[in-house]
């Protein structure tokens, strides 16, 4: 959507991941504290995202406009929204275009003027826009366009310029209608902190009318990417696919399990919302989400999303190439490994630039090499020097990640 923000996809902390209902404006306040305080603003992470259950019981009897929770936010929404804004940063909210939120709270579907306004009039800067009791209105492309499109010409008719964040998990394939009128749309059911799966009782898809008796479980990360790998094409500047919030520091993943998903949300850009309690939040995931040669993948000008180069199984996984282009004839790549053995593969530069410029034969040169794993001091990215034509020996460990970004020599 081309309305000045998300101009490189949004990134941020948002509630959803770790509190789920249980958030109050001390929650929010507290994390947007944190954002500042372990420098995770100053690297980009600047919207405080309120997910679900802010809101009051009911609608405003007298107004019909939407109330919040008087308990969990005494100051009101404004007050808590000007105080992110005195710390330089953004605040998003969320609501269904649907009679209620997924956590059943009242919702925006034919009170999308009224609803915009008061965000607008509170200072919001992001919307969330869920999916929940559509009145049975997913499953048409049409109608999902429409019920979408009605909140987003209401937040652009309030000349306030917001976010737009679509999430219907993907359903009734929104990255064909949602980049006129979205800046991002979530492309599966939610996320969860397993690395690998599909639990057939709780398919990764959406919320509504699953009968999943394992709480929360819809998708894992590989799972996710899969679904999300041929949709590149479809993000631009503005516009981008949305694979939900991170995992990284929220339970189990591992270590090597979070710098895979890490890197290729980041690859795929995503928006980089921190999912994380950024109060507990361990050392390790931190540095993850603060290796600032990964996140300027993320965020580079170009708004190019990585493309899966091949994909071949191995083992119980596969092993996966993505190039992303990015600006100034720069280019990364990421090797993945799914499976749960040690891989080994070689890259050469003619299957990495195929498809690209395969014409080029320039393009199979000789490349220096950043890898953007390796830690030089305090600063990510070390030069590991210059490959010419092929990448040998590329060790991928056990659900890990190698990623380089490739500069021309000259
Ligand atoms: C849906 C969304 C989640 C979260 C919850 C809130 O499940 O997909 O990201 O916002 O609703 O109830």
């Amino acid at each position: 959507l081309n309305n000045g923000v998300a101009i490189t996809p949004q990134m941020g902390w948002n509630s959803w991941n770790t509190f789920a209902c249980d958030i109050d404006q001390d929650v929010i306040l507290q994390s947007a504290q944190k954002l500042v305080d372990l420098g995770l603003r100053d690297l980009g992470y600047n919207y405080v995202g309120i997910d679900d259950c802010w809101q009051a019981d009911a609608r405003d009897p007298d107004t019909n406009k939407l109330s919040y929770n008087m308990d969990k936010f005494p100051d009101g929404i404004k007050s808590v929204a000007d105080q992110i804004h005195a710390q330089e940063m953004k605040v998003g909210i969320y609501s269904s275009a649907g009679t209620q939120t997924c956590g059943q709270n009242p919702a925006s579907l034919g009170y999308e003027t009224e609803d915009a306004t008061s965000y607008a009039d509170w200072g919001i800067d992001l919307l969330k826009y869920d999916n929940c009791f559509n009145q049975g209105q997913a499953g048409n492309q049409k109608l999902s366009y429409d019920r979408y499109n009605a909140m987003s010409q209401a937040l652009n008719a309030t000349g306030r310029p917001i976010v737009y964040a679509m999430c219907n998990w993907g359903e009734d394939s929104p990255w064909k209608f949602a980049p006129t009128i979205a800046n991002s749309w979530r492309t599966t059911g939610d996320i969860t902190d397993k690395f690998t799966g599909e639990d057939a009782r709780c398919p990764c898809k959406g919320d509504e009318g699953l009968d999943c008796p394992l709480a929360g479980y819809h998708c894992s990360v590989t799972n996710i990417l899969e679904k999300s790998a041929s949709l590149g094409q479809k993000a631009h500047t503005g516009a981008w696919n949305d694979l939900d919030s991170l995992e990284v520091g929220v339970g189990n993943l591992t270590v090597t399990q979070s710098k895979s998903h890490f890197t290729m949300w980041a690859f795929m850009k995503s928006p980089l919302m921190i999912g994380a309690n950024l109060d507990t939040i361990d050392d390790e995931s931190l540095e993850i989400l603060r290796n600032k040669a990964v996140i300027d993948v993320n965020q580079d000008k170009f708004g190019s999303t990585a493309r899966r180069v091949w994909k071949r199984q191995v083992g119980d996984g596969d092993l996966q190439l993505w190039l992303a282009a990015l600006s100034g004839d720069v280019y990364a790549i990421a090797v993945l490994n799914t499976s749960s053995q040690q891989q080994s593969t070689a890259v050469r530069f003619d299957e990495v630039f195929r498809g690209i410029d395969y014409e080029d034969s320039d393009r199979q040169g000789t490349y220096n090499l950043i890898d953007m794993w390796q830690k030089d001091g305090d600063a990510w990215g070390l030069g590991v020097g210059n490959a010419t034509g092929t990448l040998e020996d590329v060790q991928v460990e056990p659900f890990g990640v190698m990623a380089y970004r490739l500069t021309k020599s000259a």
